[in-house]
């Protein structure tokens, strides 16, 4: 079973051109040892975003976020640099802390166990004192374990990975190309937290094809005048597309200045592979993290951030709710009815793959995406094998 599942054959017909392929079977939506195999060539080999360093602007501001499996805090501390720490205490295990908010240590709530904000272990408190007795204990050996930490633009990433890329080289090409939004003044407004009954690649597939929208948003859209979404050339480390209409570009509040006509009358989402979602308007931007929880399961983080001058507004919070965040959940809600509707298709065992559209042009780089890593890289690339079809709609 295991050698079939991982078989470069089984999975011939995704490799192929865009016009010719087919999705991915629906083993690599379920199957346990298919998810691990993801975790082990993706998840824990990447830079995964854990938010933004405005989540906790002042020192002792925390806040926790559980990735693939592990609790994790988020804290700022005295010295205002923001560490991402693993939230198991060093005793005997227990979580730290949970939840979010403002503090000046962490306290261990099985045996008081005290930790500075930067994971220092600075107290093991207890009369009399507990530890006295435990020959050559150090506490320096004792903190709680930091994760290696980096920063873009106010966004705050981490990896499991023990010698990582530097987190610039594995942007690639995707700072220069979001330059012009200066997403270093964007601030964190509003998150919504979803747990979905999906695999990671369900929702991530729905998110970048607008194949579904006519059907899934027809509330939201006017069939006179349908979308135009094209696809960027990219540098493989992220993918993009761009619509000048779309159900998400919404206005209200001001725009940028200093965009191009392009950025100014359009929006792209963009993925920054593995797990991060960027939509960025002419006015806003937000980010989705995919957070997968297993096979079958997601944690989805919706955030909304804005520019730090549209937020001082005094319209702001009175414009925000209607015109962005209200309208975009009704959307949402549309993509939670039909995701789990597809995971019990990939579930039945009975789905054979169909064929793509060419709309489905980000679906097939991240199935393909997904197999170089799981299976390794395929012999003939298919980044070089670009559909003349798909050329003519980004160049259109
Ligand atoms: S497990 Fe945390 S103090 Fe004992
Ligand atoms: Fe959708």
């Amino acid at each position: 079973m295991t050698s079939e599942l991982f078989s470069a054959e089984k999975y011939a017909a995704s490799r192929r051109p865009l016009a010719e392929a087919s999705p991915l079977p629906g083993s690599c939506y379920v199957s346990p040892e298919w998810y691990e195999r993801e975790l082990e060539t993706i998840f824990r080999k990447e830079w995964l975003c854990v938010g933004r360093v405005d989540q906790v602007p002042n020192p002792g501001d925390f806040y926790t976020i559980p990735l693939l499996g592990q609790p994790l805090i988020v804290a700022r501390d005295q010295n205002g640099k923001v560490n991402v720490l693993s939230a198991i205490c060093r005793h005997r295990g227990a979580v730290v802390v949970e939840g979010e908010g403002r503090c000046r240590q962490f306290m261990c709530p099985y045996h008081n166990w005290t930790y500075a904000l930067d994971g220092a272990l600075i107290n093991t408190p207890g009369n009399p004192p507990p530890m006295d007795g435990s020959k050559g204990f150090d506490r320096a050996q004792h903190g709680l374990k930091a994760l290696p930490t980096d920063f873009w633009t106010g966004f705050i990433f981490v990896t499991f990975n023990p010698s990582p890329k530097p987190l610039m080289e594995s942007l690639g090409t995707l700072p220069a190309f979001l330059a012009n939004y200066r997403l270093e003044n964007m601030q964190f407004t509003h998150r919504d937290v979803y747990e979905v009954e999906c695999n990671w690649k369900v929702w991530l597939e729905n998110a970048f094809e607008n194949y579904h929208v006519p059907t899934i948003h027809r509330k939201h859209i006017d069939p006179a005048k349908p979308q135009n979404w094209q696809f960027e050339e990219t540098d493989g480390v992220w993918e993009a597309m761009y619509s000048r209409r779309s159900i998400v570009a919404y206005t209200g509040l001001p725009t940028l200045t200093g965009l191009t006509e392009k950025e100014e009358n359009g929006l792209y989402h963009i993925w920054l592979k593995p797990s991060l979602q960027i939509i960025i308007t002419s006015s806003s931007m937000k980010y989705r993290q995919y957070l997968p929880e297993g096979p079958e399961k997601l944690r989805l983080i919706e955030n909304w951030t804005f520019p730090g001058t549209t937020v001082e507004l005094p319209q702001f919070s009175e414009t925000v709710g209607a015109a962005y965040y209200h309208k975009y959940s009704e959307i949402i809600r549309e993509d939670l009815r039909i995701s789990p509707n597809v995971q019990r298709g990939m579930r039945s065992g009975v789905y054979t793959p169909g064929r793509y559209s060419l709309e489905e042009f980000v679906v097939h780089r991240i199935a393909n995406y997904v197999l170089d890593r799981v299976l390794g890289p395929a012999q003939a690339p298919v980044r070089a094998a670009r559909d003349p079809a798909q050329k003519a709609r980004a160049a259109g």
